[in-house]
């Protein structure tokens, strides 16, 4: 049970500042159940609670966790450079639920502007810190297309471990295998910066498409290319599992 007033839900979930959701509120704009909410400072309940801004649907969550599935030609950065940040493809309130400078939700792990798939993302600085850090063996799955073909010389060693200009002890995939002439699927436990198109470079090959399909037990399930969706507290688990 967690009783709020209205001002401070509409604060919390990223309707702009205490200023602008108190405007909210005087404009009729915020409603419950159909009914137009006239005092900001009335209170709800906020467990499974379901309110409508300016006649959109919005259901609060304390935390935020969200799967997007990354198209390609954008950025994960909050200051892209060359292409759109991911960011725009989230609705305003998910960019500043919470307030303060560090506001919105956040991407777990980066992945490259060409690189479409599964991305995570949370406002729970400790979730991402625990899924980003090394220690956390959160296994990735990539599914790969090459430039040139797949042979099992290569399978065997992504798998037995290739040397990283970064990293002084070779890195392995912890799992390789071969889906087609030009294509592989690699699981990865760490996330090092470009870690699949340097391993693969390793190897004497070159990525020409990425797609991530898994992270944890977490995958898009049918989720089209870019749009987000909330996870359920099942799927915050599964995102998290480790390998086995
Ligand atoms: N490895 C890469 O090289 N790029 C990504 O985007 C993710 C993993």
């Amino acid at each position: 049970m967690a009783i709020q007033q209205w001002h401070d839900v509409l604060f919390s979930q990223g309707f702009g500042t205490r200023r602008v959701c108190a405007g909210l509120v005087q404009q009729g704009f915020v409603s419950h159940a159909g009914v137009v909410i006239e005092d900001g400072t009335d209170t709800v309940e906020t467990e499974q609670l379901q309110f409508e801004v300016q006649g959109v649907s919005w259901a609060y969550h304390d935390s935020a966790y969200l799967v997007l599935h990354k198209p390609s030609g954008y950025e994960c950065s909050q200051k892209p450079s060359l292409y759109p940040s991911i960011y725009t493809l989230l609705p305003a309130p998910l960019r500043q639920r919470g307030g303060g400078a560090a506001a919105g939700v956040q991407a777990v792990g980066r992945l490259d502007q060409d690189t479409t798939g599964l991305l995570v993302l949370s406002d729970d600085g400790k979730f991402i810190h625990r899924l980003t850090s090394p220690k956390h063996h959160v296994p990735k799955v990539y599914e790969v297309t090459t430039k040139h073909p797949v042979d099992a010389t290569q399978i065997e060693r992504l798998l037995g471990g290739v040397v990283l200009d970064d990293s002084p002890k070779p890195v392995a995939a912890f799992a390789a295998e071969q889906t087609g002439e030009c294509a592989l699927r690699l699981t990865l436990t760490e996330g090092k910066y470009h870690q699949v198109k340097r391993m693969l470079a390793a190897v004497s090959n070159r990525v020409e498409g990425l797609h991530r399909s898994r992270m944890g037990d977490l995958t898009l399930d049918g989720l089209p290319s870019g749009e987000w969706r909330w996870l359920t507290p099942a799927e915050v688990v599964a995102v998290s599992q480790k390998t086995k």
